[in-house]
């Protein structure tokens, strides 16, 4: 009796199936419900007392030898399935590669990098959570001035030192810290303003602003590096300065560009005027100058700042800010072609 599970054992591991029929007919005639295990758990009354508990182990050793080869058998031909139903068709089409899209904002931030990096500027960064000397005192702005007010500020912890900053000329404050004349620098960067959220504006946005500063800079430097870059980022070759006010620039300007009065849209985003602003600009006042202790005798330098929103805006005629801030797919995969 022993002998034959020992051969059955033996049997059921040379056994090898290259069909899930064989391998259910296998099931069926040994471990089936009238299949050799149950005949054999059957006999067990008939085995004397004394081979019971060897006879019992052989017939657990023999269930599980069966249940392990069907386990395995049926994992190795369903691999093989798998294998047959698509890897080994080398003539499937391949399986389409998902590609992402940059986002806009990061598309016309790297378009204003690109333009300004060939005539020289370089990128540089600066912390989101500023201290007050570098959003504002630095920058021509003591405390109760009340051109404070143009940028409604996050303050922090209650804490008035500490801020979320309000444009990214608080980058250029430090790298005039850190970095001597000439300076020829561009700070992109999101920046924050206490205001409500409409089509139009933002409590969040970007800006780009750049700073130039050497011996002998002149207001005829800025406008030529305007106008090279309002041709090379929209195609455009009229500019008009309009006076403004900068606590940090003087003189001061806003820069508009000629878009023309071709498309209704055009008539619609310049009202009517064909004249659309696009950034601000000036020369650098002499105290921020010295607040950095940069020579404002020796040194004079320029500076202009631009919310990226606003000119992605444009390129792309996207009528809501808010589109850029709602990762809704069907608006970014329009700009999967861009990069
Ligand atoms: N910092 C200004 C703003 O955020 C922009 C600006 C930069 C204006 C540099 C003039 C010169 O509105």
């Amino acid at each position: 009796m022993l002998d034959k599970v020992k051969e059955l054992i033996g049997e059921v591991n040379d056994f090898k199936a290259t069909t899930k029929e064989e391998l259910e007919a296998f099931r069926i005639k040994y471990i089936g419900k009238k299949g050799i295990l149950n005949d054999l758990f059957a006999e067990f009354k008939n085995v004397a007392n004394d081979q019971k508990k060897e006879f019992g182990q052989a017939l657990n050793t023999f269930k599980q030898a069966a249940e392990g080869k069907i386990n395995q058998l049926r994992e190795t031909l369903e691999d093989a399935d798998l294998n047959k139903s698509s890897l080994n068709d080398l003539t499937r089409p391949a399986e389409p590669l998902n590609l992402g899209s940059r986002h806009p904002i990061s598309i016309v931030k790297n378009q204003i990098i690109d333009v300004f990096s060939r005539i020289g500027f370089t990128v540089s960064e600066g912390p989101e959570i500023e201290d007050d000397w570098h959003n504002f005192t630095a920058l021509n702005l003591p405390e109760y001035h009340p051109a404070r007010d143009m940028q409604d500020t996050f303050f922090i912890e209650q804490n008035p030192d500490i801020l979320l900053r309000t444009h990214t000329s608080s980058v250029q404050t430090r790298y005039m810290e850190n970095n001597k004349p000439p300076i020829r620098t561009l700070s992109p960067g999101r920046v924050f303003r206490n205001e409500d959220i409409s089509a139009r504006a933002h409590c969040i946005f970007h800006q780009v602003e750049g700073l130039y500063i050497d011996t002998d800079v002149s207001f005829a430097d800025l406008k030529q590096t305007l106008l090279y870059f309002t041709k090379e980022m929209f195609g455009k070759s009229k500019i008009r300065l309009r006076p403004s006010y900068f606590p940090f620039t003087e003189p001061s300007a806003e820069v508009d560009i000629y878009w023309g009065l071709e498309t209704e849209t055009d008539y619609k985003i310049t009202k009517g005027t064909g004249w659309l602003e696009i950034m601000g600009c000036g020369m650098v006042d002499p105290n921020v100058l010295k607040n950095a202790n940069i020579d404002p005798t020796q040194y004079s330098g320029y500076a202009f700042g631009m919310g990226i929103e606003r000119i992605a805006m444009l390129l792309y005629q996207i009528p809501d800010i808010r589109m850029f801030y709602e990762n809704d797919v069907r608006f970014l995969e329009q700009f999967k072609s861009i990069s």
